[in-house]
């Protein structure tokens, strides 16, 4: 669905709807193409040369109109998925009949596409492509989100790594709630034209290696016959964007980071292999740590990457206006607070709501201490699954006012100075611990809001 579909669906239902049977006005139409395109309100009203209090008037009546046809609760952060949600749902019927020819239709978030026709790269003459412009998309186990802000460098980057430089193997780590997920499926909306299959799984239920092998077979196989032998054989013949979620699931807790669990060893063999191999595929990984075979595979330059995902910075502003927060002069200080991780603001966010009705002044007014309250349980979930070097490296971590300088072995840190260096490899392999330059030196620190937890303890 492209943004004129969108304005002409909006014209039509408002006409409709209306009972002198209005139409958009220039601003509206302005408003909801800017919004679509994920613009703000202040771009939005230069480009049309017009105050933003205006903008602010005119979306609001822009809203009203479409409510009924979107739900009570439509605003901008919303519009497009609920949008898209609409659109997707009645374009399943057209969707059902476009693959007949394949006996399973399998119903993904972004099959509208299916009328939205989009040049692809060249592709070997039997690639189901050929034979169907449109990618097989299989998102049932995805997560769905009301929302998100685009992370417009990251996603350059990936984009870049799958789309120009054909990487096989990528894995985007961070702590859980910090917007995997959510940035997978924005790659999958920008760039799912590039492929003839997309599929999510999830790991929560630690699937042995073969489990999910023939689950990826059974959903490649059922547009291209005679089905092929492997995983790869598919990702030769064909170009598929396969999304493992949850990855952590198949790794020990209170060991070091990234270390199969016992009988699935053999998904360090599979990752391997789809990065050395020769095929025309890329497998994400979503993980709250890293393999540990991908440093190595980075290192030899197998096409592999990997992405650690961070705050949201400044974008998190948009998290706290969703949620109606005021005192914006001080949204910045409690986006630096909690490090602009999306989901410990929307919680903090909720507390502010219960505590102090909205006023960030207020919370904020005891001096910078973090507060913890509802986020405990999420910091414990990473906590447990560090081995005890890494907790010790960790407590004695934070204690310390300062970023690290890790060459030299603490006297008081009750590991020898190997196990120091591999627990401090470890915790930044789960994005707990992180590199700072310090005049030319690289220093590591704790995550605060991590900091304050242990020290709570
Ligand atoms: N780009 C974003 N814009 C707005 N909100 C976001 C964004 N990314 C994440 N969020 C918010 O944070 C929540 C968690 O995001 P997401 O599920 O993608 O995290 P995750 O890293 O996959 O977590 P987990 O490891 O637990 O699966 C989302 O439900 C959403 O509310
Ligand atoms: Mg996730």
């Amino acid at each position: 669905m492209n943004v004129e579909d969108v304005v002409e669906w909006a014209n039509n239902s408002i006409f409709d709807k209306t009972e002198t049977g209005e139409h958009l006005t220039p601003i509206q139409e302005a408003i909801l193409t800017g919004v679509w395109q994920r613009q703000k309100y202040p771009q939005i009203a230069k480009d049309f040369h017009c105050s933003e209090s205006h903008v602010k008037k005119e979306a609001a009546k822009l809203w009203e109109k479409l409510r009924e046809e979107l739900g009570k609760d439509l605003n901008k952060f919303n519009f497009r998925s609920k949008v898209e949600k609409k659109y997707r749902v009645s374009n399943i019927s057209h969707l059902h009949d476009s693959l007949l020819q394949i006996d399973n239709v399998i119903c993904g978030q972004f099959i509208q596409n299916i009328k939205n026709e989009k040049a692809r790269s060249p592709s070997p003459p039997d690639s189901p492509q050929n034979k169907s412009q449109s990618p097989i998309i299989d998102l049932t186990d995805a997560p769905d989100f009301p929302d998100y802000y685009d992370r417009t460098s990251e996603l350059s980057t990936l984009k870049q790594w799958i789309l120009q430089a054909h990487t096989r193997l990528i894995t985007v780590y961070g702590l859980s709630g910090i917007g995997k997920s959510a940035i997978a499926l924005q790659l999958i909306e920008q760039t799912q034209t590039e492929f003839d299959y997309i599929i999510w799984l999830s790991l929560t239920n630690t699937p042995t290696l073969s489990t999910l092998q023939t689950e990826l077979k059974q959903f490649f196989g059922r547009s291209q016959q005679p089905p092929l032998p492997t995983v790869i054989d598919y990702f030769r013949s064909s170009r598929c964007l396969v999304i493992l979620d949850d990855v952590q699931n198949i790794f020990k807790s209170s060991e070091l980071a990234g270390q199969y669990l016992a009988g699935y060893e053999d998904y360090g063999k599979f990752f391997k292999q789809t990065a050395t191999s020769s095929h025309q595929s890329s497998l994400i990984l979503l993980s709250w740590e890293k393999p540990r075979e991908i440093t190595a595979l980075e290192a030899e330059n197998r096409a592999t990457r990997t992405l650690h995902i961070k705050g949201l910075g400044e974008q998190a502003a948009e998290i706290l206006r969703e949620k109606g927060l005021a005192d914006e002069e001080k949204w910045s200080e409690l986006i630096t607070l909690y490090q602009g991780h999306p989901s410990w603001l929307n919680i903090i966010a909720a507390t502010i709501w219960e505590l102090f009705d909205g006023s960030v002044s207020l919370f904020l007014a005891d001096g910078s201490d973090v507060f913890l309250g509802d986020l405990e349980p999420i910091l414990e979930s990473h906590l447990e699954r560090l081995s005890d070097s890494e907790k010790k490296a960790l407590y004695w971590l934070a204690t310390q006012n300062e970023a690290v300088d890790i060459s030299r072995q603490p006297a008081d840190s009750l590991l020898s100075k190997s196990e120091f260096w591999q627990a401090i490899q470890s915790l930044a392999r789960r994005g707990l611990f992180e590199k700072v330059l310090v005049g030319t030196r690289s220093k590591f620190q704790i995550d605060p809001v991590f900091k304050a937890y242990i020290q709570s303890k």
